[in-house]
């Protein structure tokens, strides 16, 4: 089963330090913050796993603390960590409800790029003549 969360891709981040998110080609859509967390999180050495995670593993993982961390990615908030995970039957809480580490460190490597504060190795960054 793949998830996003309304207009974002989400991302969870696990014990063993590797990192799960839905895999496209179903109703996950390609975003393009989706694919620039990818890439700079394997750069970082960190394994992604493109593979389906359901409700249910969601909430057995944050309950075992086998999740550490949660986020949701997409243009508008960048990255967003999920704290806590409200459904109609009850709620849970990812890491104590705080931002983890490996979501800022994250976040921070994409926004530096964003803002021409750190080198974009990548060519990412295009200058609009004129503006
Ligand atoms: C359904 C959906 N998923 C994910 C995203 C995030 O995509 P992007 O990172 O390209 O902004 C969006 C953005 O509008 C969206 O509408």
């Amino acid at each position: 089963m793949g998830r996003e969360l309304g207009g974002m891709n989400v991302f969870f981040v696990m014990d063993d330090g590797s990192i799960v998110t839905p895999p496209l080609g179903g109703t996950i859509l390609p975003g393009i913050t989706r694919k620039s967390l990818i890439a700079l999180a394997r750069e970082e050495g960190i394994t992604v796993d493109e593979k389906p995670y359901s409700f249910d593993e969601w909430k057995a993982d944050a309950a075992s603390g086998r999740l550490k961390e949660a986020f949701a990615c997409g243009t508008a908030a960048v990255v967003a960590a999920i704290g806590t995970v409200k459904y109609p039957q009850g709620e849970f809480q990812i890491g104590g409800g705080e931002t983890g580490p490996v979501t800022t460190r994250l976040r921070d490597a994409l926004v530096g790029i964003q803002r021409g504060q750190s080198n974009d190795r990548h060519g990412w960054i295009h200058v609009i003549e004129g503006v």
